[in-house]
């Protein structure tokens, strides 16, 4: 598999503004070319500064949708919940009129969640996809040996439930399908420190279903930028 395009900055604040930019131009391309933009969020901890610098600038955020990669099965008032960190790091691009569009809701079960996820998810065309990465090889909730309806690039579905018992805050998970994540216009994953940066060097070599963020650059996957940070 072809080697990452890793971009490595000096410091992690480097690493947030150039992200945000990266995001900034992508939103500002997409409204030029079909009056709209959709941005796709990882949660977790690597993002929000990136989130935070983003929704300071300048942008048309009344054609801005804002979007989950993956969420937890937990409302938003609890601290697991990406949504939470999301809405909380772009309050002022939603006040200004930016649209989040929510994965989580109080169904019974994820999976009864997940089929509520797909009726809005389906519709969106994903100009830009921020992802995340595990040290044990997961991005978005694709975590290893248990995501193979995640990956398998031939499911119609745009978010499936996923259930892993060493995913962080809670084994239940919503998350993009691979399938999905393909038809994003591009890619930026954001990692920090050593451990990431060299997962991800012997991820690229694994299966899938073991390494699942060598997904992101198998073929057919969007173009991707990989930024990272000690
Ligand atoms: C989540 C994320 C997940 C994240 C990685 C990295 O819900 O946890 O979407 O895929 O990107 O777990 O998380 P950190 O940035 O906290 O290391």
């Amino acid at each position: 598999m072809a080697a990452a395009p890793l971009v490595a900055f000096d410091n992690r604040a480097a690493l947030a503004r150039a992200a945000a930019e990266t995001i900034a131009e992508a939103i500002t391309a997409a409204i030029a070319s079909r009056g709209e933009a959709c941005i796709a969020l990882s949660g977790g901890s690597t993002p929000e500064p990136t989130y935070t610098a983003l929704t300071a600038m300048p942008l048309d955020w009344p054609k801005v949708t804002l979007a989950l990669v993956d969420e937890r099965f937990a409302p938003p008032s609890e601290e697991a919940s990406n949504e939470r960190m999301v809405t909380r790091a772009f309050a002022s691009a939603i006040e200004a009129g930016a649209h989040f569009k929510p994965l989580y809701s109080a169904t019974p079960t994820p999976v009864e969640a997940a089929d509520h996820a797909e009726a809005l998810y389906a519709p969106l065309h994903i100009d830009l996809a921020v992802m995340g990465m595990g040290t044990d090889a997961h991005t978005a909730s694709w975590f290893p040996g248990v995501a193979a309806h995640a990956l398998d690039l031939n499911t119609a579905r745009t978010v499936v439930a996923v259930h892993a018992p060493s995913a962080a805050g809670t084994p239940h998970r919503l998350t993009l399908t691979r399938a999905a994540y393909n038809r994003a216009g591009q890619a930026l994953l954001l990692i920090t420190g050593a451990d990431k940066r060299h997962r991800l060097e012997t991820a690229l070599s694994q299966p899938i279903e073991q390494a699942p963020v060598a997904a992101l650059l198998a073929p057919g996957a969007p173009k991707l930028e990989i930024f990272w940070a000690p």
